[in-house]
This record gives C-alpha cells, sequence and structure tokens, in this order.
C-alpha cells in the first residue's frame, strides 16, 4: 500500500556507518533506520547471534518457558532498576501495554473511566490507541473516532500536569517522552521529569516514559531518564535499538505497575521469542562492553560544538543535542534537505517540518561525525542563503 512517501534510493549492504546502494554508491547513515540500528549495519556480535540462534531455535510460545526471555528480563531490570518486562514486537505495541496497564490500574482502584494524561508534540505510534495519544493532529486526521481516555496537555510544563491532575481525579497515568523525537528533537528543562515523578509519586499517578527512540544508549545514557536524578518510572517502554534491526519491544515496569496486569490479560505470539532475545541480550552486551555510553556523550560535544562553529554566523537557527539525538531548527520548513543531503550521499531526516535530525549510529567515530557536521553545516548555510535571496528578491 502506498502508505510511506520513499525515496528513490534502494540499500543493499551496510558496514558500520555506512550503507551501499544497488549502484554500489556509499552513503554516510546518519539517521540509523530511525534510532534503530545503534550499533551500526552488520555489527560482527549482531551476525553471529542471529546466525547462531537461526541454526537452534527461532520461536516456541509463549505457553512455555523461554529462557532466553527471562535472562534479557533480567538483563533489562540490571541496566534499566525496573522490576519485570513484558515483550513485544515493535514500540506502538510496547506503548499500547502501557496503556493496558494504566487502564487496569485505574480500574483496580475503582475509576471506571481512566484518564491518561499525554502531551502536545508527542509520537507513540500508529495503532489506534497510541495514535490517539500522539499529540499531532495529523496523525489523528481520518482515523476518528479516536479511542477516549486521553487528555493533552502542553509538554515541558510542569504546572499544565499539576493543574490536569487536580482537574481530572481520574487521572491514572501520565505518558510522555524524556525527549520528544518526532516532535522535533525538545528537550524538556533540566528538573522536569524529577518533578513528574514527585508529582506522579504524590498523586498515585503512573508515570510512563516512552523510551522508544531514546532507550538503550542513544542519548549517552542506557536509559534518558538516568541523567535526571531519582527518577525511576513506573512504566517503560522501549524497542528500535534494542533489537538494532530485529523486531523486539518491551513494556518493563516498577512500583506501582507491579503486579497489574495478571495471567490471561495481555499476550503476543512473537513477542519476546528466542532469536528476538538473543539479539537483543547481544545489543546490550555489547553496548556495556564496549564503552560505548561514553564514547557518544564525548563525541557528542564534538558534534556540538562543530555545528556552533560552523553555524556561528547564522541567525535563528537552534542546536539541540543530548548525546547521538541532535535536533537543528531552522526558521523555515527544510523538508527540501532530505533530497539535498542524499544528493551529497548523506541520510538524514526533517521532523516537525523545520527540524534536521540526526540519530547516527552510536558507533560514529570522531572522524566520521566530522564528515556529517560539515555536509550538514553545508547544506544548512545555503539553505539559509537561498532563504535570503528568496525573501530579498
Ligand atoms: C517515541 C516513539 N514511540 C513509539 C514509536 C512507534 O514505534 P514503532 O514504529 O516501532 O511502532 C516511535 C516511532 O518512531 C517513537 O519514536
Amino acid at each position: 500500500m502506498p502508505t510511506y512517501g520513499r525515496l528513490d534510493v534502494a540499500f543493499t549492504k551496510g558496514a558500520g556507518v555506512w550503507l551501499f546502494d544497488d549502484n554500489g554508491d556509499k552513503y554516510l547513515d546518519a539517521l540509523s533506520g530511525i534510532a534503530v540500528c545503534n550499533l551500526g549495519h552488520s555489527h560482527p556480535n549482531i551476525t553471529s547471534a542471529i546466525c547462531q540462534q537461526a541454526g537452534v531455535l527461532l520461536h516456541t510460545s509463549n505457553i512455555y518457558q523461554v529462557p532466553l526471555q527471562i535472562e534479557l528480563a533480567d538483563k533489562l531490570a540490571e541496566l534499566s532498576g525496573m522490576s519485570q518486562t513484558f515483550f513485544c514486537n515493535s514500540g506502538a505495541e510496547a506503548n499500547e501495554a502501557a496503556i493496558k496497564i494504566a487502564r487496569k490500574y485505574g480500574h483496580n482502584k475503582g475509576i471506571d473511566k481512566p484518564v491518561i494524561i499525554v502531551m502536545d508534540g508527542s509520537f507513540h505510534g500508529r495503532t489506534m490507541a497510541t495514535l490517539t495519544a500522539t499529540g499531532n493532529p495529523k496523525v489523528h486526521a481520518g482515523f476518528e473516532p479516536l479511542v477516549p481516555g486521553f487528555v493533552r496537555i502542553p509538554y515541558n510544563d510542569i504546572d499544565a500536569l499539576r493543574m490536569a491532575i487536580s482537574h481530572w481525579p481520574e487521572a491514572v497515568a501520565v505518558m510522555f517522552e524524556p525527549i520528544q523525537g518526532e516532535g522535533g528533537i525538545r528537550i524538556p528543562a533540566a528538573d522536569y521529569l524529577s518533578e513528574v515523578r514527585q508529582l506522579c509519586t504524590q498523586h498515585k499517578i503512573l508515570m510512563m516514559l516512552d523510551e522508544v527512540q531514546t532507550g538503550v544508549g542513544r542519548t549517552g545514557a542506557f536509559f534518558a531518564y538516568q541523567h535526571a536524578d531519582d527518577v525511576l518510572p513506573d512504566v517503560l517502554m522501549l524497542a528500535k535499538g534494542l533489537g538494532n534491526g530485529m523486531p523486539v519491544g518491551a513494556c518493563l515496569i516498577s512500583g506501582a505497575a507491579i503486579g497489574v496486569l495478571e495471567p490471561g490479560n495481555h499476550g503476543s505470539t512473537f513477542g519476546g521469542n528466542p532469536l528476538a532475545c538473543r539479539v537483543a541480550m547481544t545489543v546490550l552486551k555489547t553496548i556495556e562492553s564496549s564503552d560505548l555510553l561514553a564514547h557518544v556523550s564525548l563525541v557528542s560535544a564534538q558534534i556540538v560544538s562543530g555545528f556552533e562553529d560552523a553555524l556561528s554566523g547564522l541567525d535563528n537557527i537552534e542546536i539541540r543535542c543530548k548525546g547521538y539525538m541532535i535536533g537543528i531548527e531552522l526558521p523555515e520548513d527544510c523538508t527540501q534537505l532530505v533530497e539535498k543531503a542524499l544528493d551529497r550521499n548523506l541520510l538524514l531526516n526533517v521532523t516537525d517540518g523545520n527540524v534536521i535530525r540526526l540519530l547516527p549510529p552510536l558507533v560514529m567515530t570522531a572522524h566520521e561525525a566530522e564528515i556529517m557536521v560539515k555536509i550538514v553545516s553545508e547544506l544548512v548555510i545555503d539553505f539559509m542563503k537561498a532563504q535570503t535571496i528568496g525573501s530579498v528578491a
């Protein structure tokens, strides 16, 4: 079905941060398949985990014990501080699980029509409940009636959350991204997460963090909430980078969310199968053992100063960055830059109309990052010049 506006290029192989098209031309991948291939393409650990596991066992069923699932859940608990995991196959599914947990948590407290607080500018997926939770009218259009039980507030506005909680006694959860990805790499105030945590604890509301895009090392910590003091969500949703390209999603719980779902309440045929778990486990161990998080933090600082230097002469540009999650906001719609970058053999994305989004593989070296910064800066400078000439003419 024509559900995607596709670019006119097809890749046939990849190695590290490089992709090769069917003519053999080489491209620098500064998008990682939208925050998925965090270890780059054809990482030897991932290739060998897939090959080995495929030769032993791909799938049984969740009606049996799945030891690799337990190992992965234990590893996730160790890295995140969360307690238990439900495995699924995508970000939208991880969020669906979270939404069901929130509703059941409400029903268990005697709330017949539980309300979940969500944010403007958010993105949570394309299923009916997750598109309803998404704060972008374009995602809703044509799919009404939306799912009831959601109220929306501005992002990064703790007073708005406080007011919503006092206005909606049926509020059972607040669901949001620690940094908005699709919404334009929006980074909230440094104390926002801690303040949300405090309000949630005070009012016995679940704090549900969508780390589908920010999770698994993207921001220079395993999980973005780990940059904040004393924050552990009640529900944590992961996908994308967890599988490095193998479809896997996860919904983790702690605290008040424990014990809400009982046998028979939720399920997935493929979720947590041995192949997906083996790959996700390999992703986590590879990140852990290779000092990748420190590398991301270090090179990220170089990327920011590279952009600041190169773009210092331009007005009305904002550079936002946490780890390898980089947004450059331009004063006008710049979607044309996606193709212009492709012409220069660089893969990037524009989100929210005027924000260049860079999500390079975490393995991108300082030298490769320099190439990325140089090409993107030249594209931005040319774009801004053309705008100025256009407006003067
Ligand atoms: C924050 C966030 N949540 C959820 C999703 C949906 O994930 P999926 O496409 O795997 O369903 C995305 C996808 O971009 C996302 O960025």
